[in-house]
């Protein structure tokens, strides 16, 4: 069996990939993480008493351990999810972004280029390292413009979108000058089950379940494209084993919604599963300030990985997201454990000053 070094798999789309990995049998993986806020250890579990998966605590950008790591190892792919990825976090504090998904994806693009050059030839030729990237690294569209392709110029706009753009560029660069066998994915808005509740769907799901106010942004008609995490995780599998070196593929979840319908049909799934006697839970809607340099519309063309590869989301909007909920309702104890001190300071410092309180 093959081994992946996967980075930053203690996150939202890391664990469901590793969790994937392990249960389809792909490979056995290495899983280098730092540990930030937004990782949970709880999430793999399950894998404890697992030979085929190891766990270590480090950052991407310690060249040192990077360098150990792939010696001791030898994986035959290494896999990037590692980063800040919070794009309200890194208006407020926009350091650690270009600390982890810039120069971390340098140093790691850094030791990948040392440790490939001195691979047999016959392992040379089938290693690869595959960098998970964002659709924001294209910007907003308008409203009638077609949607993003792999061709259409990066033009990113806010700081988190910039880091990502630029760990984009090196790894093109180091695939364009080195021949480092890379590949990237720019996938749209995820969603599931072990995602963290500083992003729209799991903030929106338990605040409703906790009664408190869902917060939207402006006047809510935002458009994301939302990929549901298991289509996404089986895009990455797929890319990685039958992609030509070089390529670049978008992947999405055929879902352009506007926040707020985003939003309503959570509320609609709730009122189902969980119903109020005394309220609908779409009263706890509040516009509240915008997000400083909000980008308008996003939307993936995912023609090409769906021609080169045959891929396609098999999840649509209304399942995934009563699948993602159901998740949520079933996992109180997750929910209880990540609500901690840092998760108030979080929601203090992001919502008190667009004049609501969602704080306890
Ligand atoms: P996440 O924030 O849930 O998890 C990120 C993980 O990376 C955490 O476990 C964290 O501890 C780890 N990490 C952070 N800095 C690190 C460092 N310096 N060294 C090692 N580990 C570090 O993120 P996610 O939502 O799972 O996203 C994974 C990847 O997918 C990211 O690269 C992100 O940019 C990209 N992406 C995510 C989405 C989305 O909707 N979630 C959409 C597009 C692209
Ligand atoms: P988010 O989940 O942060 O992802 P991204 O900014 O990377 O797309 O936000 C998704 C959309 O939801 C985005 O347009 C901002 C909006 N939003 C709100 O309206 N209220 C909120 O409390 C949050 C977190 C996001």
């Amino acid at each position: 069996m093959q081994t992946f070094l996967v980075t930053g798999g203690v996150g939202f789309i890391g664990s469901n990939f590793i969790l994937k990995a392990r249960k389809q049998k792909w490979a056995n993986i290495i899983n280098l993480d730092k540990l930030t806020y937004a990782s949970n250890p709880h999430n793999l579990a399950e894998l404890q008493g697992d030979n085929g998966y190891k766990f270590v605590q480090g950052d991407i950008a310690d060249s040192r351990l990077i360098q150990d790591l792939l010696a001791k190892h030898q994986p035959d792919a290494i896999i990037n999810f590692a980063a800040e990825s919070h794009v309200d976090r890194s208006i407020i504090s926009p350091e650690n972004f270009i600390q982890t998904n810039v120069v971390g994806t340098f140093n790691l693009l850094e030791a990948s280029k040392n440790y490939w050059n001195q691979l047999s030839p016959q392992q040379g030729k089938t290693f690869r390292f595959l960098h998970i990237s964002t659709d924001e690294v294209y910007g907003s569209l308008e409203p009638s413009a077609s949607a993003f392709r792999e061709d259409t110029p990066y033009n990113p706009n806010s700081p988190y979108a910039a880091s990502k753009a630029s760990s984009d560029h090196l790894v093109r660069a180091y695939q364009h000058t080195y021949g480092l066998p890379t590949l990237t994915t720019n996938c749209s808005n995820n969603y599931g089950s072990y995602q963290f509740p500083e992003k729209l769907i799991p903030l929106m799901i338990i605040n409703a379940l906790n009664g408190k106010q869902l917060p939207i942004y402006g006047d809510g008609q935002n458009i994301r494209d939302w990929l549901y995490v298991e289509d996404h995780c089986e895009a990455i599998y797929l890319v990685l084993q039958q992609s030509e070196i070089g390529q670049t593929y978008n992947i999405g979840g055929n879902n352009e919604l506007a926040n707020i319908t985003v939003v309503e049909q959570i509320c609609t799934i709730l009122d189902e599963l969980v119903p109020k006697s005394n309220f609908k839970y779409s009263s706890l809607i509040t516009y509240i300030k915008d997000r400083p340099g909000h980008d308008r519309r996003y939307a993936v063309d995912c023609s090409k990985i769906k021609h080169d590869l045959g891929w396609e989301p098999k999840e649509n909007f209304a399942s995934g997201l009563t699948k993602t909920i159901q998740w949520y309702l079933n996992n109180t104890a997750w929910i209880e454990q990540i609500q901690s001190g840092t998760y108030q300071n979080w929601i203090r410092q992001n919502y008190e000053n667009r004049k609501i309180s969602l704080s306890t």
